[in-house]
């Protein structure tokens, strides 16, 4: 919501059906739905309704965390311009940033960096449960899982009313996601959980616990650790996508912030959202090499493709977080040497970029077009890409969830719907119709 409105603004609205006319208010560029069931055609029967499937036209909420200007390709986390943040800034600052509303000063940044490298660990238990899943389990399965079971693990966490409690959660989720993401990783592959290092920063951690083996001390390329730490910073929130959505619609059941959070890395998980980027990498292998890039888009124009990595609800334009990655992906290649699919994505994107179909709807790459090229130059298989998604997605999904609880005008969430099916029907038991 970018328009402030002008004050007093109202629609008016006249019912076709009964000749009544209606003035609804307008705020911040929005009407209130609910004036819109003011407007009836008979006292008795339900008023007005939006019909919104995907919530394409709908505000939620009204939040401060988050801003986004689709059409000029802006994002900025509490007022700041994420290509700001990327450059200057740490994972661990701009979680700070989402979670408090303002940067921290040394003092609070100290605290916070020591709060969270404190609660690293998990039980013991939570080591059994992850070892119980089978050897091929997906990770973000795993992470799903484990998140949700923090829940009984904290059972206080229920008390959400609590400032201090809620801090507490945050901190926790914050701080293990890394420690789980990186098991599930090492499940998959048969090798021993690394306990976290707690005298590493927050994503070199995250690295000793993907990569240590027998050495006594994990020591990651600073160039690589600097890499992943933008990717987290350029995935740390974006409003009200389809897994902030997720978490907040569980939230509002007053549910604790581990089963919340499990709610989004579920909706996260799913291909039109974190999961494009690992479908990017499988599309890019497909495509295998450049001469066979116009067939694919003929099959997208088809309609029997769908260029993964392209597209975005908001962004009608270049996604500024792909942007940011791009110039990442050299960073990490210097180290690593060049992915051999990267030729393939750049020539896949100057041609869909000039190509009147992608031009027409305004498909431009976005942050998932580039961002597992680098996951897979960092030897990542691809089922960990929405994992690592999901650890950059933490802060704003409980920044956003640290809003909800507190915001009074947010209630159950629980949309209407249009009923399409029967009606008084006469129930034959299943005796007598099989007669
Ligand atoms: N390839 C081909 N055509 C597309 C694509 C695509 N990637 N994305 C949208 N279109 C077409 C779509 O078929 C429709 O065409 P028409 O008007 O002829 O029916 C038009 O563009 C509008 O698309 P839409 O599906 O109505 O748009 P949406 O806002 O519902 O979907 C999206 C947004 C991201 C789900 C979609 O663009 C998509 O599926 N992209 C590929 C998956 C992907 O990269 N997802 C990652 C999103 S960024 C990470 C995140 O924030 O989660």
């Amino acid at each position: 919501m970018t328009d402030a409105g002008t004050p007093g603004a109202s629609l008016t609205v006249r019912d076709n059906r009964t000749g009544q006319e209606y003035d609804v208010p307008i705020v911040d560029g929005t009407i209130r739905a609910a004036d819109l069931g003011k407007i009836k055609t008979d006292d008795d029967l339900p008023g007005l309704a939006v019909y919104d499937p995907g919530f394409t036209n709908t505000a939620s909420c009204r939040s401060s965390v988050t801003y986004i200007d689709g059409d000029k390709g802006i994002l900025e986390y509490r007022g700041y311009p994420i290509e700001q943040l990327a450059e200057g800034s740490t994972f661990l600052e701009v979680a700070y940033l989402l979670i408090h509303g303002a940067l921290p000063t040394k003092e609070e940044y100290a605290a916070w960096e020591h709060e969270i490298t404190y609660h690293t660990f998990v039980h013991e238990n939570v080591k059994s449960l992850m070892q119980g899943f089978r050897y091929d389990a997906h990770p973000m399965g795993m992470l799903m899982s484990s998140v949700g079971a923090l829940s009984t693990f904290y059972p206080a966490a229920r008390d959400i009313d609590d400032p201090a409690n809620r801090h507490m959660q945050i901190v926790r989720m914050i701080a293990k996601m890394p420690t789980l993401g990186a098991w599930s990783f090492r499940h998959a592959q048969g090798k021993p959980y690394v306990y976290p290092d707690n005298d590493l920063s927050y994503t070199a951690n995250f690295l000793s616990m993907l990569f240590k083996m027998s050495e006594s001390k994990f020591e990651p390329d600073e160039r690589l650790v600097k890499a992943l730490d933008v990717l987290f910073i350029l995935h740390a929130d974006h409003e009200q996508n389809c897994s902030a959505n997720a978490v907040r619609s569980v939230g509002s059941s007053q549910v604790d912030p581990y089963s919340a959070v499990s709610a989004g890395i579920g909706a996260l998980f799913g291909p039109l959202h974190g999961g494009a980027n690992e479908a990017v990498l499988r599309m890019l292998r497909r495509i295998g090499s450049k001469e066979n890039i116009p067939a694919f888009i003929d099959g997208v124009k088809n309609g029997n493709e769908r260029l993964m990595g392209f597209g975005h609800r908001v962004y009608k334009n270049y996604d500024p977080r792909a942007r940011i990655i791009k110039k990442a992906a050299d960073d990490v290649f210097e180290v690593t040497g060049v992915n051999p699919l990267l030729e393939i994505a750049l020539e896949l994107e100057k041609i869909a970029l000039e190509d009147e179909y992608f031009v027409k709807r305004k498909l431009y790459p976005n942050v998932d077009f580039y961002s597992g090229l680098i996951y897979e130059a960092l030897e990542f298989p691809p089922e960990m890409f929405t994992v690592l998604f999901a650890i950059g997605r933490t802060p704003g999904w409980l920044a956003q969830w640290n809003e909800l609880v507190q915001d009074k005008e947010q209630k159950i969430a629980r949309p209407k719907q249009i009923y399409t099916g029967e009606r008084t029907l006469d129930f034959v038991p299943a005796s007598q119709r099989w007669a």
